[in-house]
Formats: C-alpha cells, structure tokens, sequence
C-alpha cells in the first residue's frame, strides 16, 4: 500500500474501501473482511450508514493488526455541537469494537460545526482519534473552521468523478494543506461510466478497465478514492491501479470529461439541508 502524508504528519492510504448502502449487516461485514484481505487498510463508513457494527465485525474477521489498519468513520447532522459529539464519537468507537479512530470527520457542513470540532480536537487530544477532517464542506466553510480553530482539517471528503472533477476545489485544497478525499469516484456508475468510449480507450492502452483507470487518475491527481464494490474480485481489480502511470495526454483527455456539477445534489440548496436533518 501506498500512503500520502497528511498536515498533522499522519499516513493515510492512497486508496480505500467505502461502506455506503452496505446495510445487510451479514454482507457488510464480509465485505469488510474480503476488502481488507484483499489488501485494502483504509475503509470507510459513518453514523448514517448504519452499518458500524457489521463494519467492526469484518475488521475483527480479517485479523489484520490494528496498526496497520486505517479506519475512518463520520458524525451525522442529529449530533453536531460539542456534547452531542462526544456521545456520538462514543457510541461509533463501541458499535465498531475498536478504542481509536485513525480519522473522524464532521459529515456535512450544517449545524453546531464549530462545538463538533472543539470535541474533535479534545478527543485528538486524548488519543482516541488520529486525524480529524471534514466532508462536503465548500472553501470558504473549511477556511472558516480553520482559521477560528486551533486544528485545521487533515481531509476534506467530497464527490470527486470524472463528471464532477472539481478542479478548482482540489486545487484549493493541496494549496491550503488539506487532503482531498474522493467520494462517489465512480458516480455510482451514472452516465454509464463503465461504458464510456473515452474512458474505455484509456483502458485499453494500459489493459486496465475502466474502474481502474479512474482511480488511477485520481491518484495522480494526488486526490485519494473510495471505492464500493461488494464483489471479491472487483475488489481486488480495483486495488491494482499501481503497476501502470496514466500519461499527461491522458489525463487531459479525462479531464475533457467533466460536466462540472455534482451527480447527486447541492450542497448550498437550502431544500437539500431540510432534506439531509430529515434523513434520520
Ligand atoms: N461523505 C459523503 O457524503 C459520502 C457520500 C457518498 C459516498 N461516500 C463514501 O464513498 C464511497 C464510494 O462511493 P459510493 O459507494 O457512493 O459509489 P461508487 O464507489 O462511485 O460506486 C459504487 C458502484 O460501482 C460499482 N463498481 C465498483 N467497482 C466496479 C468496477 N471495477 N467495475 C464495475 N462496477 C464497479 C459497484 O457495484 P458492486 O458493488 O456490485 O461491485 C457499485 O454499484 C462510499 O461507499 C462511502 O464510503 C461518502
């Protein structure tokens, strides 16, 4: 495994395993423990998925060593502000077995963020968490949480896809010292991703499918993917993105890609916030 150097000095892998919608407890937890066989260290989950436990219950089965595992899980909207954070933070530790996080990140921008984030760095603190970041949030909102705090966010998780690159965001980032996680890379396969003629030629050229090469251009880009996939040997083929390098010319050719706008929603829609603190 690879691994990129976060601000606070931390290593965090340069690929890991998203849980969302995982919510068959036995599924989620075999999907756990073939990922982390597979060879994956970073998996991620949250609150809202539901699924901690069955997550913590894959970890266990994969008998990997604990330090060498990074795990990463999110605080929903229902517990921001700083006791409602700490609780929850507990309650995540205990569904998922374990007695630290390597990285905790506030779920969506909303809410009592700067009362989670003064938790987050008192449970930093203390040990229980490794790194603390932040997902969805725009960069005006994490330079904001940045600059009225004592710690700056190590990662910030959002939708990145070859429909939705967000150039100017990542770019924003990497200049500001925080490390772009990508959600969604593979737009949950809308547009038909895993046909697209562009894409399918890249492949092609290094003998490498579609999936891997997105995630191979995220990797270059510095930007480290999330990849779902409940199929054993999708897996592992989405693993092995490190035994070919995408040219300059083909990266411009996927960058030719984007449509410039979330697949799924906006963030700054006031409707989306109502939707997002109904959810659960
Ligand atoms: N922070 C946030 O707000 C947020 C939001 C959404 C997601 N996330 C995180 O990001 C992770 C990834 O996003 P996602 O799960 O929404 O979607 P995704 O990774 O973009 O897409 C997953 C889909 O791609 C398919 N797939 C995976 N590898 C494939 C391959 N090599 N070839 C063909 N199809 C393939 C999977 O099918 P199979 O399972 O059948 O293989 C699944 O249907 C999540 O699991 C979650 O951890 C975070």
């Amino acid at each position: 495994m690879q691994y990129f150097t976060l601000n606070d000095g931390n290593k965090m892998p340069v690929i890991g395993f998203g849980t969302f919608q995982m919510t068959d407890p036995e599924e989620c937890a075999k999907a756990v423990e073939d990922a982390i066989n597979s060879g994956y260290r970073l998996i991620d989950t949250a609150q809202s998925y539901f699924n901690e436990e069955a997550v913590g219950k894959g970890i266990a089965n994969a008998n990997v060593p604990r330090e060498d595992l990074f795990i990463t899980s999110k605080l929903w909207l229902s517990d921001t502000g700083y006791d409602a954070t700490k609780k929850a933070f507990e309650t995540t530790l205990k569904k998922l077995g374990l007695d630290y996080l390597d990285l905790y990140l506030i779920h969506q921008p909303y809410g009592d963020n700067f009362g989670s984030w003064k938790a987050m760095e008192d449970l930093q603190k203390e040990g229980k968490i490794k790194s603390i970041g932040v997902s969805n949030f725009y960069n005006d909102q994490l330079a904001n949480l940045s600059l009225f705090n004592d710690v700056k966010p190590a990662v910030n998780q959002i939708e990145v896809n070859p429909w939705d690159q967000q150039i100017e965001d990542v770019k924003f980032l990497k200049e500001y010292g925080v490390q772009t996680e990508a959600w969604a890379s593979f737009a949950e396969g809308k547009h038909d991703i895993f046909k697209n003629p562009v894409l399918q030629e890249i492949g092609d050229k290094y003998h490498k499918s579609i999936g891997q090469v997105i995630l191979r251009w995220d990797i270059q880009r510095g930007i480290i993917p999330l990849a779902k996939s409940s199929r054993a040997e999708r897996m592992q083929e989405n693993l092995a993105v490190f035994d070919f390098e995408l040219s300059a010319e083909d990266m411009k050719l996927i960058e030719k890609l984007d449509k410039k706008e979330s697949q799924f929603f906006d963030h700054r829609d006031p409707k989306m916030i109502e939707r997002l603190i109904n959810l659960h």
